[in-house]
């Protein structure tokens, strides 16, 4: 994933643009500093795809502080006062790509990231992502949580991720990352002509993990507006601009669901190890069926497994005649504390068996949609790095 340095001397503003950048799925942040004696030593070391420069309170400084640097500048963005053209001016001629006022948006920032990172590697632009629908068997058996989860884990894992909530008017993605979206699916319902790629991404709320959400709407009305046409017009938007799509259907069988899962290059469905979901399980298998989407194109995940269970991996396969391609364990705590937090497992409970199991549950998505794997460097303790900057300042 394009990797930034960050430079800004005011440390609350330097973890902010970490901060969105994170939240914008296109970038991470390789290195935070706000020592200017550090910068070079970074630049030097991270060998980052783009750096950010805050030019803060001495602008013509930080300016003949980038101009002296013994290395080629990646691609750059500043952010500075926009009242002296002088400003501008040098920022140009040292190829800066993009001049941010102080007060930067979210919005603009993100637009700018993304035409950055496509223009950086055009193979990007010309990937197709693909598509992965998350449907429960039964109310409760964790698809919501599994969504999530996974969404969560593809993205940790270098991969660019929306996640598409068709549980209207009842969707609780939004909540699960604890986010406030001011836009929703009834938005894009409304939208007609207007919707394109440029249109959607100010649709989709970024958590800081850097997954995109595109919300359900919760008002009914906004609910009854949805039809499948535009489960049709925006998954292939959405799949042209991210690495993974996941949607987390509703398992009513609603059209915008039926669409999504007819879309899908993959449905992972989710069962847990009782009596009655198994059952509910084979039922849901012969509706997928029904769609063609039968054989490799359905997987299907035992949640909440646990070694004691009644109910067996063997009992599995005998009800439904194969036995589970992933299984999940059984964790309510953490999972509980994930939700409450509206914080990935990857984030609160690194390492963790249960996150270990969402992070296998990825590279089994890569392997079953037949995209190579990434190839994933050794931990960086970036967040260890970050209080090393900060501690010696406060
Ligand atoms: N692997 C797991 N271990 C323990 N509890 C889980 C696990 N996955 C989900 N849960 C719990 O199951 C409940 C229902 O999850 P949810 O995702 O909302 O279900 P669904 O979307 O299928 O209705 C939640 O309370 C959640 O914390
Ligand atoms: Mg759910």
């Amino acid at each position: 994933m394009f990797s930034f340095v960050i430079f800004s001397e005011e440390p609350e503003f330097a973890a902010e643009i970490e901060k969105q950048i994170a939240a914008s799925g296109q970038a991470r942040a390789a290195a935070v500093i706000s020592d200017p004696d550090q910068l070079l030593g970074a630049l030097k070391s991270e060998r980052p795809d783009g750096l950010f420069v805050d030019l803060g309170h001495a602008p013509h400084i930080v300016l003949d502080l980038l101009e002296t640097l013994p290395v080629r500048l990646p691609l750059t963005l500043v952010s500075g006062p926009h009242t002296e053209s002088s400003l501008i001016l040098r920022a140009m001629h040292l190829g800066v790509k993009h001049f941010f006022p102080d007060e930067l948006s979210e919005a603009e920032l993100n637009s700018v990231l993304v035409d950055l990172v496509r223009s950086a590697s055009p193979d990007l632009a010309d990937s197709e992502g693909r598509v992965v629908s998350v449907m429960g068997t039964k109310g409760g058996v964790g698809a919501t949580v599994l969504a999530c989860q996974l969404a969560a884990s593809l993205q940790e894992v270098g991969g660019r991720v929306a996640l598409v909530d068709l549980n209207y008017p009842l969707g609780d993605v939004a909540l699960h990352f604890d986010v406030d979206p001011t836009y929703t699916l009834a938005d894009l319902a409304r939208a007609e002509e207007e919707l394109d790629a440029t249109y959607l991404r100010t649709i989709l709320k970024g958590h800081e993990s850097g997954v995109q959400i595109l919300a359900a709407p919760t008002l009914m009305e906004d609910a009854e507006s949805i039809r499948s046409l535009h489960v049709e017009r925006v998954l292939p938007i959405l799949r042209s601009e991210f690495d993974w799509v996941i949607v987390d259907v509703s398992r009513s069988w609603n059209e915008a669901s039926v669409q999504a899962l007819t879309l899908s290059d993959q449905v992972l469905l989710v069962s847990l190890f009782d009596v009655p979901t198994l059952n509910h399980a084979r039922q849901h298998k012969k509706l997928l069926e029904g769609l063609a989407l039968n054989g490799l194109r359905t997987r299907m995940v035992g949640n909440r497994h646990s070694k004691g269970d009644a109910v067996t991996v063997s009992d599995f396969k005998r009800v439904l005649g194969s036995e589970p391609d992933a299984l999940i364990p059984n964790d309510y705590a953490t999972t509980a504390e994930s939700v409450n937090q509206g914080r990935p497992i990857g984030q609160m409970a690194r390492g963790s068996a249960i996150h270990k199991a969402y992070r296998q549950l990825a590279f089994d998505v890569y392997a079953w949609c037949g995209v190579d794997a990434p190839q994933l460097k050794p931990a960086q303790s970036i967040a260890g790095r970050f209080r090393g900057v900060f501690s010696r300042r406060s």
